[in-house]
């Protein structure tokens, strides 16, 4: 017995060496962890429970007989995050490049299959250069069978890309399958075809920074949602945005502490908003005087910055904010806008997370760029998002609650649960001087003074629609309350939302305007 436990041993360490010191010293040397030194960061000390560590693959053609590494190139298994379960696998770089054969493919299936049935998030810590091209076809099928499982697992289990290294070719389509995508400033890329290809097709000269850096994809591509100065600063915030999601799509999210007074009223909330309409401020500084500790977990902060979207709590309950950004192109609805917001508030409706919207927006952007782009289809996407959410759905209209916009941002027409506005708010058709300049164009070209003329009709239609009484009148909002009182009056509310229970009609699945 002792003799075979040794040769366990041997073999077990063995497993762990990967692709040998020195590929592990070049690992290193480009500023990257080992797959196992990233479990270690990221898993609870000690949870990590390792499976198919003697996994080889079983390709001959090209050397790969003599190049057989136990594990194949990727560690999987599952561990905990503050003390709950979760599925991981960690592509090893050291071995073949972290590619991806079709044994390689087999253990991260093993594990995503394992966390939709056991109800626990898949955290994918992805290294690697994509298809193991010894192996051709059966690796390309490898790709195909996760990404059959991502598609199901979707809205089942949370899943989280952690992209470490480079993610090239049809790999890129796993993690842009999953819910969040986190990127590492100067050692993740992700592109469908490298600078080399990019050159040769469309004769242009990229980096691999600017075609797929995580500047990139944070910031022009909105294609990932956490861009990180560090590996292990990717790992800590990964553990902080699973502290806000359940396991799986039938647990509640976790509670947090909640030690913030919940009836805690806040000053400066009175003055946040200026006097005049067309000034702006900052929506942050809303958001961080009504949520809990003024801990917020913003995602993809500099993407569409004009809508603002992340994880908070409230009187320690989990909530998805949804809030217009009046300081950033006066928080106008555009293209990445709706998709940005719409995508999030999906995720929120698949995993129980209450959606608490902010809302000061002027309507959706004009213009030729946005109509040829699609911003019908795109702004439908958000109508649709918010319309069929059945989780508890919060609004706090600010100031502007102007057209379309009006209904689409969870407006009490498409079942929002608690609707709210400040003294500030103005819910009408479109602001004060559109509306005038067309209702009286004739009047007002033919008056002596148009200036003067146009003041004293907007004067009158502000004084008519710019204001929340009109839409409190018919119910469409249910109160008027004091800004300072905003935070004690969401807990409230969303405590009597805790029992919710709405349902869409059956049916296979909805068709949302891709
Ligand atoms: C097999 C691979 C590999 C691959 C890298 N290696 N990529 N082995 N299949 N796809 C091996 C190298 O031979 C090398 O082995 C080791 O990994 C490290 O690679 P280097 O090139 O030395 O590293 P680096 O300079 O850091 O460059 C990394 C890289 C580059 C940018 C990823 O290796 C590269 O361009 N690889 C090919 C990328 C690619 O085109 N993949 C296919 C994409 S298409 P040794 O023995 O020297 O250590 C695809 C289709 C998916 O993935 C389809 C799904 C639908």
């Amino acid at each position: 017995m002792r003799e075979k436990l040794d040769l366990l041993e041997r073999r077990r360490a063995e497993a762990e060496q990967g692709g040998g010191a020195a590929r592990l010293k070049a690992q290193h040397a480009k500023g990257k962890l080992s797959a196992r030194e990233r479990l270690d960061a990221f898993l609870d000390e000690g949870s990590f429970t390792e499976l198919d560590r003697f996994v080889t693959h079983r390709s001959t053609d090209f050397g790969l007989a003599d190049q057989i590494v136990y594990g194949d190139g990727v560690v999987t298994g599952f561990g905990k995050v503050n003390g709950r379960l979760v599925y991981v696998f960690s592509q090893d770089f050291t071995v073949l490049g972290g590619s991806l054969s079709e044994t390689h493919a087999e253990k991260i299936c093993k594990i995503m299959e394992l966390a939709m049935r056991n109800g626990a998030p898949v955290i994918g810590l992805n290294d690697s250069g994509g298809a193991r091209i010894q192996e051709g076809v059966v690796s390309l099928g490898g790709y195909a069978d996760i990404f059959l499982r991502n598609t199901l697992a979707s809205g089942v289990v949370p899943q989280i890309s952690a992209i470490l290294g480079p993610c090239a070719g049809g790999a890129v389509y796993s993690p842009a399958i999953t819910d969040f995508t986190f990127m590492v400033r100067g050692t993740s890329y992700m592109f469908v075809t490298g600078p080399n290809v990019v050159k040769t097709v469309t004769h242009e000269d990229v980096t691999m920074e600017q075609l797929g850096g995580a500047d990139t994809h944070g910031g022009t591509s909105g294609v990932s949602h956490f861009t990180c100065g560090s590996e292990l600063e990717c790992l800590e915030q990964i553990r902080t945005l699973l502290s806000y999601l359940p396991s799986n799509n039938v647990d509640a999210p976790p509670r947090g502490a909640g030690t913030d007074p919940r009836d805690r009223r806040d000053e400066a909330l009175l003055d946040l908003v200026p006097d005049n309409a067309n000034k702006p401020y900052d929506m942050h500084e809303v958001l961080k005087r009504v949520i809990d500790d003024a801990e917020f977990l913003e995602v993809q902060p500099d993407f569409a910055a004009n809508i603002i979207v992340g994880f908070a709590r409230l009187g320690g309950y989990s909530v998805g904010i949804v809030a217009n950004q009046p300081a950033v192109l006066a928080g106008v609805l555009d293209i990445n806008a709706s998709v940005k917001a719409a995508r999030f508030i999906r995720f929120c409706d698949c995993f129980n997370i209450p959606i608490v919207t902010f809302e000061d927006v002027p309507g959706f952007l004009p213009g030729l760029a946005q109509e040829h782009g699609g911003i019908i289809k795109h702004g439908a996407k958000l109508l649709f998002a918010y319309c069929e959410a059945t989780v508890p759905k919060l609004t706090v209209i600010t100031r502007k609650a102007y057209g379309g916009a009006y209904d689409v941002m969870s407006s009490k027409h498409i079942r929002g649960d608690f609707n709210v506005a400040w003294p500030t708010a103005e819910i009408a058709v479109m602001g004060p001087k559109g509306a005038v300049e067309i209702l009286f164009k004739k009047e007002i070209a033919e008056s002596a003074d148009p200036v003067a003329a146009t003041e004293e009709k907007v004067s009158e239609y502000s004084g008519k629609f710019a204001n929340p009484y009109v839409a409190a009148s018919r119910g469409f909002v249910d109160d008027i309350i004091d800004p300072r009182d905003t935070r004690p009056r969401l807990i409230n509310a969303l405590e009597s939302l805790q029992g919710k229970r709405d349902t869409n009609p059956p049916k296979k699945h909805g068709n949302i305007p891709l």
